[in-house]
Order: structure tokens, then sequence, then C-alpha cells
């Protein structure tokens, strides 16, 4: 387990393993990768971020990876693994998100992006990329750093 904060305060705990904390999550964050790029969305306060969200009710956490990934990319993902967990605690609140890695299969053009700016495509070194101002804080701690490195040993 790593234990850090991110850059509003929160402290955030990151695992490996499915089911690590107490609290079952409820969030989901997926990495996506489109012929050899990473796929992006646009968050309307927060900057370029990889797409998630919240699961819905009568929902399973890969049924929203999917559906986030969908709402806010227009992507359609084929191979979708878990690969670990995180937990965000702030002065409000405390919740968990899964880590997932979904490979996309197409992108198909969306009217709406639900409240985003839609699919970025970016190519070239994520881990550095990822501290420009564009991007979201979300991006900016070791959760992306972990996960990245655990991914490039894995997949
Ligand atoms: P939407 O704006 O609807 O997408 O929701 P959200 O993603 O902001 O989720 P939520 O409202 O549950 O977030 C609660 C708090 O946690 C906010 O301050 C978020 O900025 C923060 N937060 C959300 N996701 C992450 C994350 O992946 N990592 C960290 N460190 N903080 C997060």
């Amino acid at each position: 387990m790593e234990k850090f904060k991110d850059m509003n305060g929160g402290v955030v705990i990151l695992s490996f393993q499915e089911n690590a904390f107490e609290k079952s999550a409820r969030h989901v964050l997926v990495i996506c990768k489109y012929l050899g790029k990473w796929l992006l969305t646009k968050h309307r306060v927060r900057g370029l971020e990889f797409p998630g969200g919240k699961m819905e009710k009568g929902e399973t956490l890969e049924g929203a990876a999917r559906r986030e990934v969908m709402e806010e990319t227009g992507a359609v993902l084929s191979r979708l693994v878990s690969i670990g967990e995180y937990q965000v605690s702030d002065k409000e609140d405390t919740f968990v998100k899964r880590i997932y890695y979904g490979e996309v299969e197409k992108i198909m053009p969306q009217d709406d992006y639900m409240e985003t700016g839609g699919p970025v495509l970016v190519s070239g070194d994520i881990l550095v990329e990822r501290m420009r101002d564009e991007y979201s804080f979300i991006m900016k701690d070791d959760v992306i750093k972990h996960s990245l490195e655990f991914l490039s040993k894995k997949h």
C-alpha cells in the first residue's frame, strides 16, 4: 500500500489488490488506450483526466466503467481489466475508486459528452504530459505513476 496527499490536501491510499479497503469501491477510473495513444476526457472543472465516475443503482463496477468511458469519450472498450483500488479521504468524505485498464475498440462520436469536453487522444509520455496546467489534479498524484508502472510490467 502507498499513502500520499493529493493536490487538494486529500489523503490517498493505493493498493494493487481488490477489496483492500473496508469500504467497497463505488467509483471508477479507467486508464484507456486506443491505437497506442492514451484516451482522456476533459472534465469541465478539473481539466484533462482519464474517464471515470460513480457507479449507479443496479450497476456493476465494470458496467459503470464501460458506461462512463462511453458517456465521456464515445469509446467502446474491448478488454477491461481491474488493476487496483485507491481510497480518497478529504474533509467531507471517504470513498474508494477501482482502477481499470481499458483497451478501446472504437470511438463513436456523440452529441453530448455528459458535461465533459469529449475524447482527447494523447501520444507520448503521459507521465510527463500530465504535469501540464491543462491536466486535472487527479492525474498528478502517484496513483497514475504507480498504475502506469504496474501496467508496463503486467500488460
Ligand atoms: P463529478 O464532478 O460529478 O465527475 O464528480 P467527482 O469526480 O468530482 O466526484 P466526487 O463529487 O465524488 O468527488 C469528491 C471529491 O473527491 C472532490 O473534491 C473531487 O475533486 C475528489 N476526487 C474525485 N476523484 C478523485 C480522484 O480520483 N483522486 C483524488 N485525489 N480526488 C478525487
